[in-house]
């Protein structure tokens, strides 16, 4: 695809597509969880799933079944899984950054591939800003040893240069995308994909993911200490949990993150 709001549409396709064919959920009753506060672009369905009135309002109507719980709690993940068996996925950002850098505890993300795993629900990673050597690993999900079933990439997977986005995957679940099931007319284009392929080759002969994780935060104590003074409310508590992953958002937004 081009952009990461296509990648995260291919996620929200192959999840319903996974519902019927896969785990038998009446048609048109499968429903999709997101985070609050979560951001995958502005396209009908993105806004659809977003709790920030500014990127939805005076766009209705919406793309229906598409539910909220917060962010960074097992808790209400788990509530909402046990408690309807038409949920087919939950899509989240490992570190959210439309929100304002919010970064989850640690052990969110194995909580969360394992409840995705009790309630056979689909763990959709958007990663299209954390992605590709961004926090100091390949994917952010690595810092938790987790395989989500679909990661959605974008922004870094050509160096930024040019759009190119995409998901990952099993083919077991790529495969119910048939022929003109889904697509665009620029999707996988020569150039896109000859650029991304240099991008990604760049990053492994440059060591780049290796270099962003022994570089670290830049000094997050200073750099990221001098942001907190000036936007005090900018970053939770769980802030410099993860070491490595400040470095990732570019999304900076003066915004109160989630209490
Ligand atoms: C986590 C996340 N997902 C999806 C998107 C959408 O990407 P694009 O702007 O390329 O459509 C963004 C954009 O910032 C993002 O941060």
């Amino acid at each position: 695809m081009n952009t990461g709001v296509e990648a995260c549409e291919t996620a929200v396709k192959l999840a319903r597509r996974f519902a019927y064919q896969i785990k038998n959920i009446p048609e048109n009753q499968a429903k999709i969880v997101f985070a609050e506060n979560n951001f995958w672009g502005r396209s009908i369905a993105a806004v659809s799933a977003s709790t920030d009135a500014s990127s939805y309002k005076n766009f209705g109507p919406f793309v229906p079944n598409f539910e909220i719980i917060p962010y960074n709690n097992t808790e209400a993940l788990e509530n909402k899984l046990k408690n309807d068996p038409n949920i087919c996925a939950f899509m989240v950002e490992p570190i959210q950054g439309e929100a304002g850098v919010y970064v989850p505890d640690d052990g969110y993300l194995t909580k969360v591939s394992a409840l995705c795993k009790k309630y056979n629900v689909l763990f959709i990673a958007d990663e299209v800003q954390t992605g590709i050597g961004r926090t100091g690993k390949l994917l952010c999900v690595d810092h938790e040893n987790v395989k989500p079933d679909v990661v959605c990439v974008g922004k870094a997977l050509a160096g930024g240069f040019y759009p190119v986005s995409g998901i990952l995957s099993s083919k077991k679940l790529m495969d119910v995308f048939e022929p003109g099931s889904h697509g665009s007319t620029f999707g996988g284009n020569p150039l896109a994909a000859s650029l991304a392929m240099t991008a990604l080759d760049i990053l492994v002969d440059e060591k780049l993911v290796e270099n962003s994780e022994k570089q670290g935060p830049p000094p997050p104590q200073v750099v990221y200490q001098k942001i907190n003074n000036r936007m005090p409310k900018l970053f939770n508590s769980a802030q410099f949990s993860r070491n490595n992953s400040l470095p990732a958002a570019s999304n900076i937004a003066p915004q109160t993150p989630p209490p």
